[in-house]
């Protein structure tokens, strides 16, 4: 079963989340004396609540009130309230109500045998009908959302369910579907889905199966805020979502020529994209001093997917002999997580600026700070901005709903005053450059808007993208520091690499050798030669690697381990400079 959100939908209403849960092999029953129980006190829960308190009816039925329609949710409640019981249809039905009117969310529920195994979540264009339950036909209206099976609409938010799919005695596989247009949390809808289970298992017997999905967006599925990458990520779409420039070939030339040479981060296009670099350069040319500014959240070891853009920052610090700000937001993952405390935060801070050393930044030239010791001089900046930016800016550019702590809509300040502080520390209007990840540009995007109408410079960006996690850009997407098996830390030892890349790297060689001398392997998708491409800097070492693993000549083992060694060694020198580190870490640190 695949079931698709078109792109229009998503463009209209970016917040809408569809869950599908496909129950299988079922036996419809006449109402059961347990779902009869659980019903009673569902309605009871009911008796004693006031609609205007129940928050999820509330924000959930702005839809139906944009469209002058009243909520049927609301409706149901209130005749419950006045004495109605639940609907007594049939067991895979009445669930679906109960779970409604437990958790107040919209659902719908189609017998699987009468849909094809291709829909789609679509934006009505108001020209559709549909012939609902009991047998009326309804027209549609204009940006209503609908479920088609091909071009035939099943289901409108709207008016509901048509007749044609509807669940009878007779059903034995049913699609769900939860229907989200508001902001829904991950926590609640995992309770929501936890208490469907409940039910289900209630009304199935031995055969019977579930299978719970996301509906994704058509084709090109993935997420990328500051706070969640996943998926397959399309690095073009990217640069067009954020807005943000690719980085051309005139501009990189520019670049290679100022600095003398180039960076094999540039040709390979790890760093591909940016913002304002070009007057970076302009400025530069006219003699102007830019400052770089980068940073690190603290919530675990280093990985080497953090090192990338640390690599790129050197190498510009010494090019340009530029002062670099490293902030360290110890408070930020203390305030997006749930289970890290200031000190532990503050612990990984200690353990993240030795990794920040031994990149061989100049102690001269720079600057490591952590927010919570070196707020006395940023407060007021953040301040200053904080007071530009609504609540409303932050909620659609970050997605948040109202239940986010009033420490994350403040956090963007706090990221945004590294781009004052050189003019602070001049006395004179001065650029900044932030080398980052691509997904650390929409912060800047807001400091941006309100950077030149507080006297600054708008902060430049140039921007790189991740470092693929051991299994791949698949499901885990970037690299992730919570995830043992996708990651290799900076202190890990030449065993533990070793065995972490031959037994999680994921592999574009073929079944068998034979298979493999015979059809070759495939680079594109094989994510030791994609980590090749980010360490190794010969250029023709690397196209070699690729021509005879492509030919079938390198098997994927004899690749992992090229790059085995290539770690370890790039390792064994980091491990040493972050030694070094530790009893240089006066000449880097800035406190009130
Ligand atoms: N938000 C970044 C993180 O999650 C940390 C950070 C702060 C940062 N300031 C920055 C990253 C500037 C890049 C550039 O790790």
């Amino acid at each position: 079963m695949k079931i698709t959100i078109t792109k229009k939908l998503l463009e209209r209403y970016p917040t809408a989340r569809f869950i599908a849960v496909v129950a299988k092999d079922f036996e419809n029953k006449r109402s059961l004396l347990k779902l009869e129980e659980e019903k009673r006190e569902i309605e009871n829960t009911i008796r004693k609540l006031d609609v205007k308190e129940v928050k999820r009816i509330v924000e959930h039925s702005k839809f139906h009130k944009e469209f002058g329609k009243s909520y049927h949710l609301e409706f149901e409640f209130k005749s419950i309230k006045e004495g109605k019981n639940l609907p007594k249809l049939n067991a895979l039905a009445d669930i679906l109500f109960m779970n409604e009117m437990k958790h107040f969310c919209i659902m719908s529920g189609q017998d699987m045998e009468k849909v094809s195994d291709e829909l789609v979540f679509d934006l009505a264009k108001g020209t559709e009908s549909l012939v609902l339950i009991g047998g009326k036909k309804q027209e549609l209206k204009n940006d209503d959302i609908v479920l088609k099976d091909q071009d035939v609409v099943l289901i409108s938010h709207l008016y509901g369910p048509g007749e044609s799919t509807k669940i009878t005695d007779k059903t034995k596989d049913v699609l769900y579907l939860f229907w989200f247009v508001e902001p829904i949390k991950d926590a609640e809808l995992d309770e929501i889905i936890k208490d469907f289970k409940i039910y289900l298992d209630m009304v199935s017997n031995k055969d019977s199966s579930v299978e719970v999905f996301e509906v994704a967006e058509a084709s090109d599925k993935f997420i990328v805020t500051p706070w969640d990458v996943k998926g397959n990520i399309d690095y073009d779409k990217l640069v067009r979502q954020f807005g943000t420039k690719k980085l051309d070939d005139g501009l990189m030339k520019e670049l290679s020529m100022i600095a003398g040479e180039d960076h094999y981060f540039l040709k390979r296009k790890i760093f591909y994209s940016h913002m304002y670099f070009d007057e970076i350069l302009k400025a530069h040319k006219k003699g102007e001093k830019f400052y770089l500014y980068t940073g690190r959240a603290p919530s675990g070891p280093v990985h080497l997917g953090h090192l990338i853009p640390w690599i790129f920052t050197k190498w510009l610090q010494e090019k340009f002999d530029a002062t670099l700000l490293f902030q360290i937001p110890d408070e930020e993952k203390f305030l997006f997580k749930d289970n890290l405390t200031l000190d532990d935060t503050k612990r990984w801070a200690d353990e993240n600026i030795l990794d920040i050393i031994a990149m061989g930044f100049d102690p001269k030239k720079t600057k490591i700070f952590l927010d919570t010791e070196y707020a006395g001089h940023m407060y007021k900046h953040a301040c200053r901005v904080a007071k530009r930016i609504t609540f409303s800016t932050i909620r659609s550019t970050f997605g948040f709903d109202n239940d986010r702590n009033i420490g994350e809509i403040f956090y963007t300040a706090m990221q945004s005053v590294p781009v004052i502080l050189p003019s602070i520390m001049e006395g004179r209007k001065t650029r900044v450059l932030i080398p980052c990840a691509i997904d650390q540009d929409v912060h800047f995007r807001l400091t941006r808007d309100v950077a030149e109408s507080l006297g600054y410079h708008k902060p430049a960006t140039i921007l790189c993208r991740f470092l693929p996690g051991l299994q791949g850009m698949g499901e885990e997407g970037k690299m992730s520091s919570s995830v043992e098996s996708t990651a290799i830390f900076t202190t890990d030892d030449p065993k533990t690499v070793k065995n972490k890349i031959l037994k999680y790297a994921f592999s574009g060689g073929r079944d068998t050798v034979e298979e493999h001398r015979r059809l070759g392997g495939n680079p594109e998708i094989d994510v030791s030669y994609q980590w090749l491409t980010f360490f190794e800097e010969d250029d023709a070492r690397l196209e070699k690697i690729y021509t005879d693993y492509k030919s079938g000549k390198l098997l994927s083992g004899e690749l992992k381990m090229i790059l085995v060694d290539k770690i370890n060694a790039f390792l064994a020198e980091h491990q040493k400079k972050r030694e070094w580190a530790r009893k240089n870490i006066d000449k880097f640190i800035l406190k009130d």
